[in-house]
């Protein structure tokens, strides 16, 4: 079985950070969103990997990759022109598919489990195509999922306004290669995009065996920047363990979870986990609460934050009552601030208070 991440798009939901990153690689406790995707399908055993990419991102998506390392895992990047749709990403990788089967997996997708259940599943009972549906609270933002009495799948419509049941589509899909027939006849949606859920939509119609699993952990699809700290959340809570790699001086209290990388200092200081400090970086005569993630060569000094994202090299200065925000690469927060405030700062950016 093959793999094809979907590592291209717009992302213009998560700008400003996008401005200048690929979504797929906003750090989720201080990881890309895309190595999370890398590591389920490499546990699962693929080792052929497709990565769709786009000319803004693909370099830095490349680059990445790269740096994930791992000798066993093929890499194939494929470079889709323009975003017109998962399915049409799908089309165009077909020469890497070849006549294998392959599991889909949109580059941006989070899932609490493996995938490995699943990939048996369908390597067992052999369908057309094994998708993964999840009960949500708004499906009008996903793709939907009908079913009849049996449990058969019978309808899949994209974001509907009014969704004919909360079964949402989760990003992560396999196929048989047939589904190249269904991608052929496709037109573009109303959102000018060959939706993936129309060419499951054919083999339904066309009497080709579509089977759902139901995932039953969390899953979260980091479109926007809730769902950034959300899965920042998720992620410190339910993966970090407490590892002290970095110089901590007497002075400090680090408790809980914390992750503290080669590298880092903590000065006169108090971090409360779950969280994480990147390499290199120093946090000083602060308070850093918890669940939140300071990336690698940044710098936190005479400050206090809590539930926040800092990417790498960002700089936080003399500034209380940061509380659920992010902050983009290499920016600067300063100033004095005593209110609790959310920011949501590109990369380079400054901010004085
Ligand atoms: O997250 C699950 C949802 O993902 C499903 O419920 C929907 O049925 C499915 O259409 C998709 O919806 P989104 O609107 O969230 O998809 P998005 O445009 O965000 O693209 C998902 C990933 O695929 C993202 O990492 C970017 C990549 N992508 C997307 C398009 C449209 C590409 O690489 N090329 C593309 O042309």
């Amino acid at each position: 079985m093959k793999a094809l991440i979907l590592s291209g798009g717009k992302g213009t939901r998560l700008r400003p950070v996008t401005y200048s990153t690929a979504k797929q690689l906003v750090p989720v406790a201080n990881r890309p969103i895309l190595y999370y995707v890398i590591d389920n399908v490499v546990e699962a055993g693929i080792r052929d990997v497709g990565i769709v990419i786009s000319p803004e991102t693909g370099d830095e998506v490349k680059r990445a990759v790269e740096m994930y390392k791992t000798r066993e895992v093929r890499f194939t990047f494929i470079l889709q022109e323009a975003p017109l749709g998962i399915a049409h990403a799908a089309g165009i990788s077909r020469d890497f598919i070849g006549e294998d089967p392959f599991v889909l997996y949109l580059g941006d997708n989070l899932i609490g489990s493996g995938i490995k259940k699943f990939k048996e599943k369908f390597e067992k009972d052999r369908p057309d195509a094994l998708i993964l549906v999840k009960e949500v609270d708004e499906p009008r933002h996903f793709g939907v999922v009908t079913f009849d009495e049996e449990g058969n799948v019978t309808r899949l419509v994209e974001k509907p306004k009014f969704p004919p049941s909360s079964f949402a589509l989760v990003g992560v899909y396999f196929f048989s290669p047939v589904i190249f027939e269904e991608i052929d006849r496709l037109k573009p949606s109303w959102r000018g995009e060959l939706e993936i859920t129309e060419a499951i939509q054919g083999l339904v119609d066309s009497g080709k065996r579509v089977i759902a699993e139901y995932l039953d952990t969390w899953w979260l699809d980091t479109g926007k920047k809730d769902d950034i700290l959300e899965a920042n959340r998720v992620v410190l809570d339910e993966w970090i363990k407490r590892d002290i790699q970095g110089k901590i001086d007497e002075r400090s209290i680090i408790s809980g979870r914390v992750k503290v990388e080669k590298g880092a200092l903590i000065e006169n200081s108090e971090v409360r986990g779950p969280a994480v400090v990147g390499s290199g970086a120093v946090v000083k005569n602060s308070f850093v609460g918890p669940y939140t993630s300071i990336g690698n060569f940044s710098h936190i000094e005479n400050s206090e934050l809590q539930f926040s994202v800092v990417l790498d090299g960002a700089e936080i200065r003399d500034t209380r009552g940061l509380d659920s925000s992010i902050i983009g690469k290499r920016s600067r927060i300063s100033g004095k601030n005593d209110r609790r405030i959310r920011l949501f700062v590109g990369d380079d950016s400054v901010v004085e208070f």
